[in-house]
């Protein structure tokens, strides 16, 4: 298989890169790019952990081949970070409320919430349980995950600053 030429745009910036066909997105964001938050789980779609945001959608990245990702904005959690690594908001809530721990879950479950609060505000707890049903989590039991997320949306919906993604 010859190597092909892309850019990925990633956390707002553009990367040259050869990859091959069958690379994925995970394997050339974590291995190529050297981002630690993109994280190899199961590679087979389950567990969440490779998350990342593709035109702020979430996706996951064991299953998305690098050559299909030129031409979109991908956000991975380290662009959220605010100036000097600063956490975002939904991380400061994750940490309060106990629901991260080993953190191993936490960059694809920090992605697939904040999605799911651009989309729906104010989600109730049902909707929060749904939405994360892709992301699974070995340490906190996930109430504490749950609290945080609803914690989070109710300070986004009284209008608190939000970073957005690049
Ligand atoms: S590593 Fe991609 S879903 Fe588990
Ligand atoms: S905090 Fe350890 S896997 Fe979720």
């Amino acid at each position: 298989m010859m190597p092909r030429q892309i850019v990925l745009t990633v956390n707002g910036e553009d990367h040259e890169l050869w990859v091959l066909p069958s690379e994925t997105l995970l394997d050339v964001l974590h291995d190529e790019l050297g981002l630690a938050d993109v994280r190899y789980g199961c590679g087979e779609g389950v567990c969440g952990t490779c998350t990342v945001l593709v035109d702020g959608e979430p996706v996951s990245g064991c299953l998305t081949l690098a050559v299909q990702a030129p031409g979109h904005q991908i956000t991975t959690l380290r662009g959220l970070l605010g100036p000097g690594e600063a956490l975002h908001p939904l991380q400061e809530c994750l940490l309060r409320r106990g629901g991260a721990q080993c953190g191993f879950c936490t960059p694809g479950m920090v992605l697939t919430a904040l999605n799911l609060v651009r989309r729906c505000g104010r989600p109730t707890r049902a909707e929060i349980r749904y939405a994360l049903i892709g992301n699974l989590c070995r340490c906190t039991g996930y109430t504490k995950i749950l609290d945080a997320i609803e914690e989070y949306a109710q300070t986004a919906a009284a209008g608190e600053p939000e970073r957005d993604p690049p």
